[in-house]
């Protein structure tokens, strides 16, 4: 698949970037094409040159892609949707994206009216383009180590059974992660709230790369 990383320049895009580079055309995108291109010259770097990552502005990114992540903090998110309309047709977009605040202290939860940035993101786009809100608990830094297996779970949220399969199977692309079906995109708040306690509980109790698993004690 083509897979668009908008903002795929920062954190989290560049920890997918690493990950699926091995099964998919990664495209970086940006505001600023130049960076893209930097920053895809610098993912292939640390792929030793394999794979097939280039760098354009986000628009052209979406154009391009069958598949788009939001790689963007929350702030932007209206601002990125909005901007890039015109250059949506049928592609699957996934959200990891956590609308939170920090005040020094602690992190909180700060969902937009919608309820979550999944359900905002669900009304700015098309009804045809289908949304899985994922990897929320995931940390970039645990990501981008490539070899690394990850013991944490994805919660995804969609409405949509393909798209729940198509994401379930890039969340199995990442070593070890397990993805888990966590309810329709109306749920998503559930799922997104989990990060800011996730970084509370981290940085609390000093616990690096913190991520969540569910387990049965069966
Ligand atoms: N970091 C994590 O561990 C992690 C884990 C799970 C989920 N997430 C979520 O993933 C998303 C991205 O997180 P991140 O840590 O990767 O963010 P980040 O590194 O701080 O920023 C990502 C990219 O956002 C773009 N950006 C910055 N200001 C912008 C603006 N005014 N308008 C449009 N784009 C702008 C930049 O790309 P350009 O300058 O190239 O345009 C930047 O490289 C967030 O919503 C976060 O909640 C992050």
């Amino acid at each position: 698949m083509k897979i668009a990383l908008l903002g795929g320049t920062g954190d989290i895009g560049t920890g997918f970037a690493v990950r699926w580079a091995a099964n998919h055309e990664i495209i970086i995108g940006s505001r600023k094409a130049d960076k893209a291109k930097e920053a895809a010259t610098a993912v292939m770097q640390m792929l030793d040159g394999k794979g097939n990552v280039w760098g354009t502005d986000n628009g052209s990114a979406v154009a391009a892609a069958d598949v788009v992540v939001l790689c963007v903090p929350y702030e932007h998110l209206v601002s990125v949707t909005s901007d890039l309309l015109a250059s949506y047709s049928n592609q699957l977009v996934i959200s990891p994206v956590v609308p939170m605040s920090y005040n020094g202290k602690f992190f909180q939860f700060v969902p937009p009216k919608e309820g979550s940035a999944a359900m905002q993101i669900r009304s700015l786009l098309p009804e045809g383009i289908k949304i899985v809100s994922a990897f929320h608990t995931i940390c970039a830094a645990a990501l981008q180590a490539k070899d690394r297996e990850l013991k944490a779970d994805a919660f995804l949220c969609t409405d949509d059974p393909e798209a729940l399969e198509t994401v379930s199977r890039l969340a199995l692309e990442i070593k070890s992660l397990r993805p888990l079906n966590a309810g329709p995109l109306a749920v998503s708040a559930i799922v997104e709230s989990l990060t800011p306690m996730l970084l509370n509980v981290a940085r609390k109790n000093k616990i690096k790369d913190a991520g969540i698993k569910i387990v049965s004690e069966r």
